[in-house]
């Protein structure tokens, strides 16, 4: 099938990568010439596991190509998606000025009956703002459907390929048909494809992105309360996700979500909520949560250190708001570093992954370290901020002897207290007892 993507961000550039590699003849567009310019030279922007791969293979077999030339790329397809940013507005609403321009755009270059369908994340009501955007500028015929992505940063190419659902949500049968062809290769093993109007599937990513978050605030909520009563949030974890009716996905406390998703699809459906008469109390408590453990690890340092942290050096450890990606969006280490410089440390960091992008945030107001244990070097305290692997079995020795205080702030709960006082740390976690005696 003629498949057009428009935008080629994380979404865009899986979704096309993916149906390339099923098959289709896929054009991906987006307007920023530089990141065309890369993808054309097999240069992927985005650190996503596998996709470089894909892009590249598909690229060279001539399924997938990449354009500036936005009105061409819609002309080439049979089905547009609609792949561009939804950013918060300054009212905290998505910000559809990109979807609808795309939608405007659509609309001129519609040179045959084509199925226009919107991937992005949307508010209720998108499609049809879409679908009159289109008809203002076109007497052909043309259908609409929205077609929420639930891929994960970190597991997206798994995750298209073999999704636990897919959400169509439509209002005609051409729409249901094309799409139900599209996606055919990635449910084979039985997986459902989840028909629905139009309205459900837009609200169905939001509900879904808000119940995540949601899971993560309790579990931040609730480890702030073990610290008080002396609980341990690892065994209130076990207890409460062997109810099958809870489950064991999704419980981790940790520093606060991030991404480009729920802090800004939560904020999205608070808005939607209120302008449809619904009071958003919940999900207004659960970004409140989420704003307060933004600060924790930062917290636990001046508990530690003191207010002032002038002559203190903190090494940090990731960058990204979570493992497997280069995503710096809302990663909860931003208010970290940002909290540490104002309060006058000298501060280390180490990623991966993340630390091209992360230098645009920074620059030269931190030291970049390419290897951990440089971080760790003379520090007063490590901070973990990021699960990634490469941290689970350090080499505890080189830690302990590069520090200056043996002090690790963990904000992934990565390692075992019992063991951490044994190798002679001072362990803080989040939801656990501190551990390891502080110096008098
Ligand atoms: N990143 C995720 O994990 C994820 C998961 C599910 C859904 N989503 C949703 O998918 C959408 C895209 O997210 P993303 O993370 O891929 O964003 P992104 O910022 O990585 O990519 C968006 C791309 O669209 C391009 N663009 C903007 N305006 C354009 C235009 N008029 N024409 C052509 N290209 C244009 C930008 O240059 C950019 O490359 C958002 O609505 C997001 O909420 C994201």
């Amino acid at each position: 099938m003629r498949v057009t993507i428009i935008g080629s961000g994380y979404v865009g550039l899986v979704a096309g990568a993916c149906l390339a590699e099923t098959g289709n003849e896929v054009v991906c567009a987006d307007v920023s010439a530089p990141k065309v310019a890369r993808l054309r030279a097999g240069d992927i922007p985005i650190y996503e596991p596998g996709l470089a791969e894909l892009v590249t293979r598909n690229q060279s077999e001539g399924r997938l190509s990449f354009t500036t030339d936005v009105g061409a790329a819609i002309e080439h397809g049979k089905v547009v998606f609609i792949a561009v940013g939804t950013p918060p507005g300054e009212d905290g609403s998505a910000d559809l000025q990109h979807v609808l321009g795309v939608a405007d755009l659509i609309g001129r270059h519609m040179n045959e009956t084509k199925l226009v369908v919107t991937k992005s994340t949307v508010p209720v009501g998108t499609a049809e703002k879409v679908r009159t955007a289109v008809r203002a500028r076109t007497d052909l015929p043309f259908f609409v459907a929205s077609n929420p992505e639930f891929l994960k940063e970190g597991a997206a190419i798994d995750d298209f390929m073999k999704p636990d659902r897919v959400v169509l949500g439509v209002d005609s049968d051409e729409a249901r048909e094309l799409l139900g062809d599209l996606y055919a290769p990635f449910v084979r093993t039985g997986n459902p494809v989840l028909y629905m109007d139009i309205p459900s599937a837009e609200l169905t990513k939001y509900a879904a992105n808000a119940m995540l978050a949601s899971r993560i605030s309790f579990m931040n909520q609730m480890a702030d309360l073990c610290e008080r009563v002396g609980a341990d949030i690892t065994s209130v974890r076990r207890g409460i996700g062997s109810d099958r009716r809870i489950g064991q996905a999704f419980l981790f406390p940790g520093p606060g979500y991030g991404g480009s998703c729920f802090p800004k699809d939560v904020q999205a459906l608070v808005r939607t909520a209120g302008e449809f008469g619904v009071v958003p109390d919940l999900l207004e408590a659960v970004e409140a949560v989420n704003a307060r453990q933004k600060q924790v690890l930062l917290r636990k340092v001046v508990e530690e250190l003191g207010p002032s942290l002038a002559g203190r050096e903190v090494g940090v450890w990731g960058l990204a708001f979570k493992a497997e990606t280069d995503d710096m969006r809302e990663s909860p280490a931003i208010p970290l570093v940002e909290g540490l410089l104002a309060a006058g440390a000298t501060v280390r960091v180490h990623d991966p992954k993340a630390m091209e992008v992360a230098r645009g945030l920074f620059g030269e107001r931190v030291s970049w370290m390419s290897d951990p244990y440089e971080a760790c070097h003379g520090a007063d305290a490590l901070v973990i901020v990021t699960e990634w692997l490469v941290y689970r079995t350090p080499d505890f020795g080189r830690i302990r002897g590069a520090m200056r205080r043996p002090l690790i702030i963990d904000g992934r709960n990565l390692y075992d207290p019992a063991r951490m006082v044994a190798l002679g740390f001072e362990y803080r976690s989040i939801g656990r007892a501190a551990v390891g005696a502080s110096p008098s």
